[in-house]
């Protein structure tokens, strides 16, 4: 069986690498699918997004690293996806959540949309926050891969 885990990954934080850790032992290939989106003016392009999510996911043989743009379910039926994975950190979560789960079973009835609950030592991580907290000097160490967080100080703080 084949899931797809799309967001936007800007960057990728332990709490998505823990999620990605979970569903990969619940499927046989895991698709982890950032949405191409200038929209939401990204902290990181495409490409590097890419990369990170790359360094971050080798040893897990079952993980492809992937972009799309479009519809969700649509991506998801061309993968041959028949299961888009969430995370839930906290009931503030679930109500995004199952508005996009309704509307994307309502566009694709075949697709089933599965929630895996975060560790609790990941439930309050957010890319926002990880962002905010290093712009404001603070410590990040632990809340993102560490190549993400060198790849964070080089661009929020000019630092090489
Ligand atoms: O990490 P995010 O930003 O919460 O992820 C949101 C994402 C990428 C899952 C969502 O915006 C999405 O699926 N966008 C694709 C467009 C789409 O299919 N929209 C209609 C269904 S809700």
């Amino acid at each position: 069986m084949v899931a797809i885990y799309p967001g936007s990954f800007d960057p990728i934080t332990t709490g998505h690498l823990d999620l990605i850790q979970r569903a990969s032992v619940l499927f046989d290939k895991l698709i982890v699918a950032i949405l191409r989106n200038d929209e939401k003016k990204p902290l990181f392009s495409v490409q590097e997004r890419i990369e990170m999510l790359q360094e971050s996911v080798t040893g897990i043989a079952n993980v492809e690293v992937a972009s799309f743009d479009g519809l969700l379910v649509s991506y998801a039926a061309e993968c041959g996806a028949s299961v888009i994975v969430r995370g839930i950190r906290a009931i503030s979560d679930y109500e995004y959540e199952l508005q996009m789960a309704l509307m994307n079973r309502r566009l694709g009835p075949d697709i089933e949309t599965v929630f895996l609950m975060a560790g609790e030592a990941h439930s309050f991580i957010s890319s926002r926050l990880v962002k905010e907290v290093i712009r404001l000097g603070g410590n990040i160490r632990g809340l993102v891969p560490p190549s993400v967080e060198v790849r964070l100080k080089e661009r929020l703080l000019g630092e090489h």
